[in-house]
């Protein structure tokens, strides 16, 4: 596996691969790489024949009182992991050579980042679409693999490829759980052992819409009700949302009834923010 750090590196190396007709597959990550990233490089090896898998913490992406600077950084583990996982190369780029200075075009995708994590987090997917779109026409990918627990942020990324026109196949891949019931995150790594216990109220909750919908019930108020109250019985939880939502739009819905809909949470844990999702 070889390690890129330059863009120009990165162009040489998928340029033979793409003259060996080799179909790219691109999995972004930030880095401090767990389960549910390496699932998402073995994936991605199943969808094409040469994985990229990209390591930058985006800068634009976090608001000035968030964790960018705190954010995990484990390249030397993350390069073994990535090796392990099939990946054929990994493109590491520091903050200056992604961001030259003077660099200053954002994309902006409209209403699909608008609302959830959109309405707490201004701005956010503003920096996602941008460097997504960087790293897009940087590998030249075919195909691209994120995880299905960012699901707005899949939303935002479908979009923003429809409207830009990029040839690239968007897969969303399904979240992978620690042992407990929690959606992997690099952030969890924040959270004590009481904490990633108090945190399995946040899947008990989707369980429990879940439940209800396959009951035939579609009044997203019930729905989403019976989410609150499992939440609200961990104290330790601060929810900023709990909302059931369209599955294109990421725009809540008064019913479910024909439309494929997904319950999405966002909750604080002490200064930790966890978000995870449940398709209905
Ligand atoms: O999901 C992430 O890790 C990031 O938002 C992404 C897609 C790599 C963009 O920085």
């Amino acid at each position: 596996m070889e390690v890129a750090k330059t863009i120009s590196e990165l162009r040489t190396v998928i340029k033979s691969a793409r003259q060996a007709g080799k179909a790219i597959g691109l999995v972004p990550t930030m880095g401090c790489l767990h389960a549910g990233h390496l699932s998402l490089i073995r994936r991605a090896k199943r969808e094409s024949d040469f994985v990229v898998v990209s390591i930058f913490v985006n800068p634009t992406q976090f608001g000035p009182n968030e964790d960018f600077s705190k954010y995990p950084r484990t390249l030397e583990a993350d390069i073994i992991g990535c090796a392990e996982a099939g990946a054929d190369l990994v493109f590491a780029p520091t903050t200056d050579e992604f961001y030259p200075a003077g660099a200053s075009t954002l994309i902006t995708v409209g209403s699909v980042a608008e609302k959830l994590c959109g309405e707490f987090r201004p701005g956010h997917f503003q920096g996602v679409a941008t460097v997504v779109a960087m790293l897009f026409h940087a590998v030249q990918c075919d195909v691209a693999i994120f995880g299905q627990k960012d699901l707005q942020q899949l939303a935002v990324i479908r979009q923003m490829t429809r409207d830009l026109c990029f040839p690239v196949r968007i897969i969303g891949h399904e979240t992978i759980r620690e042992t407990n019931g929690v959606a992997m995150s690099s952030r969890n790594r924040y959270l004590s052992p009481e904490q990633l216990e108090q945190a399995t109220a946040i899947p008990a909750a989707l369980a429990a819409a879940k439940a209800l919908s396959k009951t035939g019930i579609t009044d997203a108020a019930r729905l989403r009700e019976v989410a609150r109250t499992v939440i609200a019985s961990q104290p330790a939880l601060k929810p900023q949302y709990c909302e059931i939502v369209g599955l294109e739009t990421m725009t809540p819905v008064a019913s479910t009834a024909g439309q494929r809909c997904a319950i999405a949470i966002a909750c604080h844990l002490g200064s930790t923010r966890l978000i995870d999702n449940a398709l209905l």
